[in-house]
């Protein structure tokens, strides 16, 4: 755990007023159950009403805000932009790095797994409600964007059953509730998680959907995909 991480971690549990112990939670935790499409609609009508406010208040109390730019637009290339997501997935993914079940065995989901021990659900979902009020600058476009890349987004690919990106998390990536927005999103963190899935260090998602999408994709389809996807505005 880096300095940074650990701060964090411990600003954290100051401004909670609890104790997060980072190191007690590291790639050996308990085994996670996966989600069933049931158990996540049922923790999504449970969901609390989150209060922008307060998130903005835990994002700059808690250090998210080193890692995650002020407005949760990400000023390093290794950390996702949280700015303009749904609600709905950044409260789902809290969740999982708070029960391990997100753990794709670095440093870099170490970090979070800490982070979100001293949280409960309503600080979750007031971070959920800000991060999803913030927008992220409008990207230059790309100039050309690759057919293939055109056709694995919009159609697919029947033959590898990869089902179109765009179906899920919508024609311009916006996201849709828990499926998250990838537009704007960057570039480096993109390629990262899809290895993560790809060879299953990634597996907190419902049923293992993208697991089963990235499963028969090339590097250099990852890289192109990422390119594009860096390239949408995510409020268009
Ligand atoms: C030391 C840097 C650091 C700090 C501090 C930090 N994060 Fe993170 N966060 C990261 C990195 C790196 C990732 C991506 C991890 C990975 O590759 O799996 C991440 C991932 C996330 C994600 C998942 C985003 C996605 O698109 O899947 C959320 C949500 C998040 N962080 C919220 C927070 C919140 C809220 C805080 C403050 C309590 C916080 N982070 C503090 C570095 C940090
Ligand atoms: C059947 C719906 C579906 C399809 C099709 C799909 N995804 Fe996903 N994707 C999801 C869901 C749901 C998640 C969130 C999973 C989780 O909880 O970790 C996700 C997560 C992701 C993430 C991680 C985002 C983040 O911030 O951590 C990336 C990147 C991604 N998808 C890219 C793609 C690409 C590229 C394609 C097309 C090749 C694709 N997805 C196809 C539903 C889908």
């Amino acid at each position: 755990m880096n300095k940074i991480a650990l701060l964090g971690a411990l600003t954290l549990g100051a401004t909670l007023s609890l104790s997060a112990t980072a190191s007690e939670h590291g790639h050996a935790a308990a085994k996670v159950e996966p989600w069933t499409l049931q158990h996540w609609d049922e923790t999504a009508a449970a969901m609390p009403k989150g209060d922008a406010m307060r998130g903005s208040e835990l994002h700059k109390n808690s250090m998210c805000m080193t890692c995650h730019g002020e407005n949760g637009v990400a000023p390093s290339r290794n950390a996702p932009s949280l700015a303009g997501n749904t609600p709905e997935f950044i409260y789902k993914t809290l969740l999982d790095y708070r029960s391990g079940l997100r753990n794709e065995g670095d440093g870099k989901s170490s970090v979070m797994i800490a982070a979100t021990q001293p949280m409960s659900n309503q600080h979750m979902a007031d971070l959920a409600a800000f991060y999803a009020q913030q927008v992220i600058p409008a990207p230059a476009a790309m100039a050309s964007v690759d057919p293939q890349i055109d056709r694995l987004v919009r159609k697919g690919d029947a033959s590898r059953m990869i089902t179109p990106c765009a179906s899920c998390h919508g024609a311009h990536g916006e996201g849709n509730e828990v499926t998250p927005a990838l537009a704007g999103q960057t570039a480096h963190y993109f390629v990262r998680t899809m290895h993560a899935y790809k060879n299953g260090h990634r597996n907190n998602d419902i049923n293992e959907g993208m697991s089963q999408f990235t499963h028969d994709l090339t590097d250099a389809e990852i890289d192109a995909l990422a390119q594009y996807y860096a390239s949408l505005n995510r409020k268009p």
